[in-house]
């Protein structure tokens, strides 16, 4: 029985830690697939590469890395964690890939389940998380965000393959009540009647069981999308939640020191910056290397950023998560770093 306190905790974020997988598919190399060039890909999306997880690779291998990383830069022990939240569209089980992370880092103490919400999971995962670390039923919690979409495109649809790479990223987030605060403000929407423009859509099949009845079969299409209409989706929903929630947090554009969004398109990250009026020298973007690794892209960026040296300790970002769903969401972080 777990003994609440009267006030609300902090949430701090302790540490991070990302994994890619070692192959990197060039724009180049996709051209011999299907008819696209480098200047087509690069022009309209940002991207040059992306990672795809090989033949000896897993999506618990790319969680295992990023989150041992993340745990090794708070200086925690895996068994010290109380639950582990991976952040997946892509597990490697329909029950759920979270058990096996568990098991792998040895965190025996941790409860662990998959949460999906494509990429605007992170993001949601770490807002979920830190009710656990608010309420002080929790102290310790890790979150990754984690993706193998290269399983799930279709790699003859030129309008959707150049997009996507597979990655995990990882943080870990500690309960205060000493009121330091990471998590400052937070908003989170979906709107299911759009859910068509961007789909991994069982398949339909059925087979017969028994007498009359047949039963549906397992299985799932390659991922559908309308680029055109998740395009604008995001560039009118992005800047709308993210001065909902500088308005909530009472910050100013001009207070950030960095702009956090998921990782889609170089124009989307473009688009939103110059909405708030925001130099492109407090943008990150990693797109350039590794694409749109859905759930991953959000920790993979500030992990990069991070261990370079870019994001310090007492910086304020504003992120962004957004995608399939239709899902959305933002919130506003303070980068704390280890103790
Ligand atoms: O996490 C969210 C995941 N999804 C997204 O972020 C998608 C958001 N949408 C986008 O990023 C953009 O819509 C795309 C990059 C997907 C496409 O860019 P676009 O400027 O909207 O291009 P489009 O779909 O309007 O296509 C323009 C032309 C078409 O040719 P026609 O019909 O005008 O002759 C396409 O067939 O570009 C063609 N095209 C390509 N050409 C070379 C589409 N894909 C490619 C390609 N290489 N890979």
């Amino acid at each position: 029985m777990v003994e609440l306190p009267l006030r609300p905790c902090g949430v701090l974020i302790r540490g991070c830690g990302s994994a890619t997988p070692s192959r990197s598919i060039s724009n180049e190399d996709l051209g011999q697939r299907v008819e696209t060039s480098d200047e087509w890909i690069r022009s309209r999306t940002g991207i040059g590469a992306r990672r795809v997880v090989g033949t000896n690779e897993s999506l618990i291998d790319l969680s295992a890395a990023a989150s041992s990383a993340a745990l090794e830069m708070a200086g925690w022990p895996a068994e010290s964690l109380d639950l582990i939240l991976l952040a997946t569209s892509t597990p490697d089980d329909l029950f759920g890939s979270a058990p096996r992370l568990q098991s792998r880092l040895g965190a025996s103490h941790a409860a662990a389940f998959d949460l999906t919400a494509a990429c605007s999971g992170f993001l949601f995962a770490l807002i979920t998380a830190a009710q656990y670390l608010r309420s002080g039923a929790m102290r310790r919690i890790l979150v990754v965000g984690a993706d193998q979409l290269s399983r799930w495109v279709d790699w003859n649809d030129r309008r959707s393959c150049v997009l996507f790479g597979d990655a995990a990223g990882a943080v870990v987030l500690e309960s205060r009540d000493d009121g330091q605060d990471d998590l400052l403000g937070f908003l989170m929407r979906c709107d299911g009647s759009r859910g068509e423009v961007l789909q991994l859509p069982q398949i339909k099949t059925h087979a017969p069981l028994v007498g009359e009845a047949t039963h549906q079969c397992g299985g799932f299409e390659p991922i559908r999308m309308n680029g055109q209409e998740v395009y604008k989706f995001a560039v009118r929903e992005v800047p709308a939640i993210l001065e909902a929630l500088l308005d909530t947090t009472n910050c100013q554009a001009e207070q950030l020191d960095w702009l956090l969004l998921h990782q889609a398109n170089q124009r989307i990250l473009d688009a939103v910056a110059e909405r708030f009026s925001i130099p492109k020298t407090k943008v990150l973007s990693n797109l350039a290397n590794y694409g749109n690794t859905s759930a991953a892209t959000i920790p993979l960026m500030l992990d990069e950023a991070v261990r370079d040296g870019r994001v310090q300790p007492g910086h304020q970002l504003a992120s962004s998560g957004f995608g399939a769903g239709l899902s959305w969401g933002a919130a506003l972080l303070r980068w704390s770093g280890p103790a």
